[in-house]
């Protein structure tokens, strides 16, 4: 056994912490390639200097994506028996040596070695010397050296546990990921040990205070652009300056100097205070529309490149994301330096969350063991004096997912005391005692909507903290779990947040998939990859992101639906602001007048300085907007004409750091004409028989199953109806709990029969069906109703829920029905799609704000959003009508009455169904359309709550129509 793996120390040999400084004293780069060997289990004895027989890996990064031992993935479950601090024998570990070359202009006064992150406990030697070990995998640790150091040659040598003592301390939902996945660097021994920035805003006047803390006192320091110079400690008055916010994240350079060091320091000011029950800066109340952010990168997991990072900042800021929690450690420095100079706010959340302990019901939990107090308290430390100095973090977040635990008292009390410019946050203690914010994850509507009144039942049993509890202003520390297709009802939880002044907004669960590409493997990998037994599967592909950081539709929702400008019409056309603190003037404002989705006319729009938190009314560049718009309804009939619609977006008048000018930022739509519907008289002309089919309006049906066999020539199958969806995590629910599915396949949605009980031709055809599955005595009658128009073939699909849907005592009730439609097949060789409707992308019930009315082109291909774990996707709503074509642009055209929703892929939903990975889907011989009247809910039941009622689709007769024509070659362009 290796004490110092399983100890209770947090290492030795370690420098104080102390904050990440920029500094001009000579520094060498550590990473690259390094000598790596792998064991099973560790090895006795120091690393050896002088062995051959070394492989090769890169630095940062973990050996299990480089070939040596496999990643491992768990939601809550540690990986090994619980039995702290033990850690199994067979605890892999990697062996790393790097030679460098000492610079000859070295200094000779010392150095000191610096690792970024190490997961998840290492042994370090130099030259042969024992110099430390170290825990705490997302938190750096520094080393003297520069005693064993000698000039030129040298070598580095580090031995890395996957599990130690600190391993019950870091079980975070996420891939366990050994290494050396941080940076390493030597430093010259810093003469400027640690700063410490104080940079209030007093909103109140418009001055700043600024006190630098300097070790050593000798320092100075000035800021050029103030034309500030001071000693440390000295509290220097401005009279005017201009305050950091994550909208204008203004920052001023300073210098730290001393003994020919000079640190680089950028300073925001800015005041973080609890007032009134609510968390403000600057005097204002802030709102959060935020993501939890994990490090991810599909090849190189935790070790994250400063591109990536950047890319994932600029990605938050395009979509409107203003917060983000570090969940749940501390990301890589350079992070938050760029989080302060683009602009967000953040939650840096300690590297600590016992999640596993639930399986022995919080026995022996470290959170709340005193033994582990000087462990969680250095987490705490290394954490806040690392990442003092950005102002961007406004609030210290303690852990995640670890209990009540008295070692948050030791670790909030200590917070406090060192850094009283922050607020402080934890989630997962219900007394909410060490933390200045209520919060909970995944909460339901109505239960949010109790905590915007205040009116949530009581929590704590002492009626002290009850009382300061309820006192506090609310978070969501996740919500909108986005997992596979979703999350369904981030407009229903915009809509509750925005209404309450004590719910200071939210953070969605989360901003990317943690899949993995595996040398050798086609598909993204996740839990249960290698037929491990304790496993995570999919749980962490909950991401709003792809893993290769294409944004998924739920992110494009998002965007929409925390738009921080928001363009309304109800008597007149009013702007908006919802920030708290820029005006808009960095925006400006376009429209453009469209017919049936072709512009007809477009300008700009001239709005006024609009400041933070006001709306402006600004003059309509269209006299009017039409009553209401119409929903979706069966007695309108196809081929309406003569939709107006106004369309007005904001976009970014100049480049932003984040994104070029002429980004779309928020946007509106207003209908002003609603579409006519002109009466189509079906035409006169019986259904003609001819042998074994049965003509009508270019359709040929088999004249004993009424089934549609050719459409104006094209070989067809069906349509008839379908009830089925391939199930999405967000359907699966938790587990198979709160699960759509289970009701669904209880009801046998996934295996209804078909019987025809009647065709019966005359002015028109009508079909007369049952459809029901086996074992059950619910059904659903159907009736089809084929009738010849002018050009084409309307069908009307009347459908009658029959027997036992509300259940029996023994079978469950099944209250809705996951999509209510046709389903028919075309030729492999319909291949383009061009619609008017919703678009550009999928769209359901409760999650179709980033659908806008318009002319739409993409392939079948293109149609299909590419889940990780595949399921139902890519459904358009809204659509007035479609052109599924060949490669000549030939096809079918098929018009709703008013709408459908269109959803048209290479495979059937069983094959959907079945595939566990993108590369399972191979197209066949047909394209499979689901023309749907309507479709459940998406909801976020992966982890939360289901659709609500008013996203449900409910059992129940409906009728809907269909019209099909055949298009032929007429070109893009074409107006109907
Ligand atoms: C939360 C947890 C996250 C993640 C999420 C579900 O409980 O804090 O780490 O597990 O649920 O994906």
């Amino acid at each position: 056994m290796t004490s110092y793996v399983e100890d209770l120390l947090p290492g030795t040999g370690m420098r104080a912490s102390r904050a990440w400084l920029r500094s001009s004293n000579p520094k060498l780069d550590l990473n690259g390639r390094w000598q790596f060997r792998f064991w099973p289990e560790p090895p006795t004895g120091p690393i050896a200097d002088d062995e051959d027989g070394w492989d090769e890996l890169e630095v940062p990064g973990h050996w299990v994506l480089q070939g040596y031992d496999r990643p491992r993935y768990t939601n809550t479950a540690f990986p090994f028996p619980i039995d702290p601090p033990r850690t199994p024998a067979a605890n892999p570990t990697g062996d790393h040596r790097r030679w460098f070359d000492l610079p000859d202009d070295w200094p000779r006064d010392g150095a000191v070695l610096r690792f970024e992150g190490v997961e998840s406990c290492f042994k370090v030697w130099v030259n042969g010397v024992e110099i430390g070990t170290a825990k705490g995998s997302r938190l750096p640790s520094e080393f003297d050296v520069g005693a064993v150091l000698r000039p030129g040659r040298n070598v580095l040598a580090v031995r890395v546990h996957q599990w130690s003592s600190g391993s019950y301390l870091e079980d975070q939902d996420m891939w366990w990921l050994p290494g050396i996945f941080r940076d390493v660097t030597l430093l010259a021994r810093p003469v400027v040990e640690d700063v410490f920035v104080h940079a209030d805003y007093d909103h109140l006047t418009g001055g700043g205070t600024l006190r630098v803390a300097v070790e050593p006192s000798s320092a100075r320091i000035v800021v050029p652009e103030l034309g500030l110079e001071f000693a440390p400690g000295e509290t220097v008055d401005i009279p005017r300056v201009e305050p950091w916010s994550a909208e204008v994240p203004r920052l001023y350079d300073a210098q730290v100097v001393a003994g020919g060091e000079t640190v680089d320091v950028r300073i925001g000011f800015r005041t973080v205070a609890m007032a009134d029950g609510l968390l403000t800066v600057n005097g204002r109340p802030l709102f959060f529309r935020g993501v939890n952010r994990h490090e991810h990168d599909p090849l190189r997991g935790r070790a994250v490149s400063v591109e990536a990072m950047r890319q994932d900042l600029a990605l938050m800021k395009q979509h409107n994301v203003n917060a983000v929690r570090t969940a749940h450690y501390p990301p890589h420095p350079a992070f938050l330096d760029l989080c302060d100079e683009l602009g967000l706010w953040v939650i840096d959340e300690c590297d600590i969350e016992t999640h596993g302990f639930i399986y022995t019901d919080w026995r022996g939990n470290p959170a709340d063991d005193p033994d582990w107090a000087p462990m969680m308290l250095d987490r705490m430390r290394r954490m806040v004096e690392r990442d003092k100095n950005h102002p961007s973090v406004i609030i210290w977040s303690l852990a995640n997912e670890s209990d009540r635990g008295r070692n948050f008292g030791t670790l909030a009390a200590w917070t406090r005391e060192r850094d009283p410019g922050r607020a402080l946050f934890y989630e997962r203690d219900r007394s909410y005692e060490f933390s200045d914010f209520y919060s909970l994850m995944y909460t339901p509507l109505d239960e949010l909507e109790r905590i915007g009144t205040r009116t949530e039942e009581v929590t704590v049993d002492d009626p002290a903290l009850e009382a300061r509890r309820r006192a506090l202003p609310f978070v969501l520390a996740e919500y909108a779990h986005a997992m596979g297709n979703g999350p369904g009802g981030l407009a229903d939880y915009q809509r509750v947040l925005e209404r309450y002044p004590r719910l200071q907004g939210g953070f969605v669960w989360e901003w990317i998939d943690h899949g993995l590409l595996l040398p050798g493997v086609t598909d993204y990998v996740y839990g249960g990859h290698f037929g491990e037994r304790v496993h995570g599967a999919n749980f962490c592909i909950d991401g709003l992101l792809f893993p290769d950081r294409t944004p998924s539709p739920g992110l494009l929702e998002l965007k929409k639906v925390i738009e921080p400008v928001r363009i309304t019409w109800s008597d007149c056309l009013v702007v908006h602001n919802l920030q708290t603190f820029g005006t808009l003037d960095h925006l400006e404002f376009l429209w453009v007048e469209e017919l049936d989705g072709v512009e007809v006319r477009s300008g700009r729009l001239e709005v006024p300085t609009v400041e933070a938190g006001v709306g402006v009314e600004v003059v309509a560049p269209v006299e009017a907007k039409a009553a209401s718009v119409p929903a979706g309804s069966a007695d309108r009939l196809a081929g309406s004409v003569g939709e107006r619609w106004l369309t007005v977006r904001a976009v970014l008048a100049k480049d932003q750091p984040w994104a070029a000018a002429g980004h779309e930022v928020a946007w509106a739509q207003f209908q002003l004409v609603a579409a006519a519907s002109p009466e189509q008289s079906a035409v006169p002309g019986a259904v003609v028989s001819r042998g074994d089919l049965l003509e009508v309006g270019g359709g040929e049906f088999d004249v004993r199953t009424g089934r549609l066999r050719r459409l104006f020539g094209m070989p067809v199958d069906w349509p008839r109806l379908d009830l089925w969806r391939a199930p999405t995590d967000n359907d699966n629910g938790q587990g198979g709990k709160n699960s759509a599915t289970v009701e669904w396949r209880a009801a046998g949605l996934d295996r209804l029969k078909h019987r025809v009980d009647a065709v019966e031709a005359g002015q028109e055809l009508v079909v007369r069906s049952r459809v029901a599955p086996d074992g059950l005595g619910s059904a659903v009658a159907v009736t089809y109703t084929w009738r010849a128009v002018a050009d084409g073939l309307r069908l009307t699909v009347h459908v009658v829920p029959e027997g036992e849907w509300q259940g029996t005592a023994i079978t469950p009730r099944c209250g809705s029905w996951p999509r209510l439609g046709v389903r028919m097949a075309v030729p492999a060789a319909v291949q383009n799609v061009r619609w008017f409707g919703g678009g550009p992308g999928e769209a359901y019930a409760d999650s179709r704000e980033a659908a806008r009315v318009g002319r739409y082109a993409c392939t079948v291909d293109e149609l299909q959003t590419p889940y990780v774990v595949p399921q139902e996707n890519g459904s358009r709503i809204d659509v007035r009508w479609a052109e599924l074509t060949d490669a000549e642009g030939n096809g079918l055209r098929v018009e709703g009455a008013p709408y459908f929703q269109l959803t048209a892929r290479r495979w059937t939903t069983e094959e959907l169904e079945r595939a566990r990975h993108r590369s399972d889907l191979v197209p066949g011989d047909r394209v499979h359309l689901n023309l749907d009247l309507a479709q459940h809910g998406l909801g976020s039941a992966s982890c939360g709550p289901a659709a609500t009622a008013d996203h449900t689709l409910e059992v129940a007769e409906r009728t809907f129509t269909l019209t099909f024509r055949e298009f032929g070659g007429q070109g893009p362009g074409t107006v109907p």
